[in-house]
């Protein structure tokens, strides 16, 4: 069952930026695997995002540094063949765009190529900005991410909300700017005030989503283990959990044990 889906061909790029045009929100959700991509699909998702948050999620990664192109690749490919709606977009893992921008576009390449997803996330601004223009001249399509963006870790030392103070904030701006008039279709602001996000919002015309930056984005983005509650001791402000997986699958395993160690499954009924 979808929800709330009115229109139910594939969603593009144009269309993302018609949504904001007709201020219709738009919702965006990670899945880094064929089941949990089918499920978020034909939920009636507008995007989902094939995250490099999978190096926390599916591999247990402190940080998202680890993750290779070849993972990602590996995850995207899956995501997109459970996909039918959903515009499918996949994050450049760290170390495949930050050296040279003749890297950055082989690599972006060749997550398109062999992925098949439909658009491809980088994290940074005007550093970044030449690498972002020939992706696009390639024919790729670019989402930016601004404000906590976690392939720098390291260098903010700590997941604190970011662009709190002037000079951040100012370059922040235009550093949305910098994306919106290099073509890219979409903005994610992670982790910043809602205020500063909500100047961003009416200053571009491309979409921009939100993770922590406060309920007047254009569209919202989460990770979907945490909001599912699968996760354990991560509990951002920002995180609203919708369900309690944990408990509902930890209950449902310990049922199994029980049963496999009492000897009642499988039944007779379950046997040929
Ligand atoms: O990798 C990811 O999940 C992300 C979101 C947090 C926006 O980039």
């Amino acid at each position: 069952m979808a929800y709330l889906v009115e229109d139910k061909r594939k969603v593009t790029t144009h269309r993302l930026i018609q949504m904001k045009q007709e201020g219709k929100k738009i919702a965006m959700l990670t899945a880094y695997d064929f089941t949990t991509a089918q499920i978020v699909d034909s939920a009636g998702m507008d995007v989902v995002l094939v995250g490099d948050s999978a190096s926390n999620v599916m591999a247990g990664n402190v940080t998202t540094l680890p993750i290779t192109l070849d993972q990602m690749i590996y995850h995207a490919k899956a995501v997109v063949r459970a996909t039918q709606r959903a515009l499918v977009l996949c994050d450049m893992p760290f170390g495949t765009y930050q050296v040279n921008s003749t890297e950055g576009v082989t690599n972006a390449i060749r997550i398109m190529k062999e992925s098949h997803c439909d658009a491809l996330k980088l994290e940074g601004g005007v550093e970044i900005i030449d690498t972002v223009k020939k992706i696009l001249d390639a024919g790729i399509p670019v989402c930016g991410h601004l404000g906590l963006t976690p392939q720098s870790i390291n260098k903010f030392g700590t997941y604190t909300v970011r662009a709190r103070e002037e000079a951040e904030a100012a370059k922040l701006i235009s550093d949305a700017h910098a994306l919106e008039d290099a073509g890219c279709f979409a903005v994610v602001l992670e982790k910043i005030p809602a205020e500063l996000a909500a100047r961003v919002t009416n200053e571009l015309k491309i979409p921009v989503i939100g993770i922590g930056a406060g309920g007047r984005c254009d569209g919202q983005v989460l990770v979907v283990a945490d909001m599912l509650g699968m996760s354990q001791g991560f509990s951002p402000k920002f995180l609203r959990r919708y369900a309690d997986l944990n408990s509902i699958m930890t209950e449902a395993i310990g049922n199994y044990i029980t049963d496999v160690k009492s000897g009642d499954f499988p039944n007779k009924d379950e046997e040929y």
